[in-house]
């Protein structure tokens, strides 16, 4: 397959102009994650693509890092108004980021995790660069149990119609969490097959 960032900067626009699947299940979303932010914290988030969760909890934290290695998404998240002073938009791929070990308190993957080549390793990257006491955020499609995208997903992404895909099931999400060290905080889907909410703490 072409370059991963390529899928994501080819249908920027679109994805930008698509509404939110499922408007109540997203404000819940961003209630249980507001209902944790302070004004001193350190945030990043990964894969922000249009940043409009990023603008939602800037206001409420010291300072928002959004990053997506989709040079497309982040000019789409820029230009989606002024931005706040405290809020920085990124073209950046979470795996190569210099992140100081212990130096955030909360990181985002939105939409993400099975977008990656290797979720294990990206979430023992976040539990590494939190604080104790600080919160990885993750909501994820769990395409374990899908064999026919499995099986079609290499033709998909051969003619460039399909991203990159990781396969695993909600309970193997849940163990990669607690198997980095998280304590898993909030567990929500809101019906089956639907992304997979979770809040995972890294223990004091
Ligand atoms: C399905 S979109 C989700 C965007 C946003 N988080 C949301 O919930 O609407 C996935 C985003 O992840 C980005 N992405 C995929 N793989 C990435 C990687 N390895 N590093 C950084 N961003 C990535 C894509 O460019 C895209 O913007």
């Amino acid at each position: 397959m072409a370059e991963p960032a390529a899928f994501w900067n080819r249908i920027a626009a679109k994805y930008a102009a698509s509404p939110i699947s499922d408007e109540a299940a997203y404000a819940r979303k961003l209630e249980l994650t507001r209902a944790r932010l302070r004004p001193d914290m350190e945030v990043l988030e990964f894969g922000c693509g249009t940043g409009g969760t990023a603008r939602h909890h800037a206001p409420h934290v010291k300072h928002y890092r959004a990053t997506d290695f989709s040079a497309e998404m982040i000019a789409i998240a820029k230009g989606r108004g002024p931005v706040p002073e405290n809020l920085s938009f990124e073209v950046a791929e979470f795996d190569r980021m210099e992140l100081a070990p212990g130096s955030l308190d909360m990181v985002l993957g939105l939409s993400i995790l099975h977008l990656l080549p290797d979720p294990n390793a990206t979430i023992a990257k976040a539990f590494r660069a939190l604080k104790p006491g600080g919160y990885l955020v993750t909501s994820t499609a769990c395409l374990g149990r899908i064999w026919p995208l499995k099986l079609l997903a290499p033709l998909g992404q051969k003619i460039g119609r399909l991203p990159q895909l990781a396969y695993f099931t909600e309970d193997e999400l849940r163990a990669k969490m607690t198997g980095a060290g998280f304590a898993i905080e909030e567990d929500w889907q809101p019906k089956a097959r639907a992304a997979l909410f979770l809040i995972a703490k890294k223990p004091h």
